[in-house]
């Protein structure tokens, strides 16, 4: 009964600090790479670039699958979203959905 509770309480804090650790990732390939164009709060006013900062988590993830298969065109974005791997996607994702735009 106790250790029940117990290991139920480890399960949470290692779900979390997965959690943190994503979005602490995500912020720093969002710092080395995306945000060169994309800025990190606001894109430079005639930069041709979205805004990601506060958008949908899944509508992040979809476009940069889409992306990096190439069933989303954009010469910049297929070669950037080429290099990312499932991870990687996520944690941006992550991150740029909790940034408030
Ligand atoms: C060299 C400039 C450049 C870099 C670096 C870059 N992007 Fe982009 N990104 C663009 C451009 C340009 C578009 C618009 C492409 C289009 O028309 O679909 C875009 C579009 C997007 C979109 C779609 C937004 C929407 O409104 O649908 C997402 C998501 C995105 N980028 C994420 C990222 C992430 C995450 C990174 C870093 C891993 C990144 N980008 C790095 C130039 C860049």
């Amino acid at each position: 009964m106790r250790l029940s509770v117990l290991s139920g309480l480890l399960i949470l804090g290692a779900a979390q600090s997965v959690n943190a650790a994503s979005i602490y990732a995500g912020e720093a390939k969002a710092a080395a790479v995306c945000s060169q164009c994309h800025g990190i709060r606001m894109p430079s006013a005639d930069a041709p670039f979205p805004p990601l900062a506060g958008r949908d988590m899944d509508y992040l993830k979809t476009a940069l699958k889409q992306y990096r298969d190439k069933t989303r065109k954009s010469d910049i974005m297929n070669a950037i979203a080429g290099s990312l791997s499932d991870d990687d996607i996520g944690n941006v994702a992550a991150y740029y959905a909790k940034l408030k735009p």
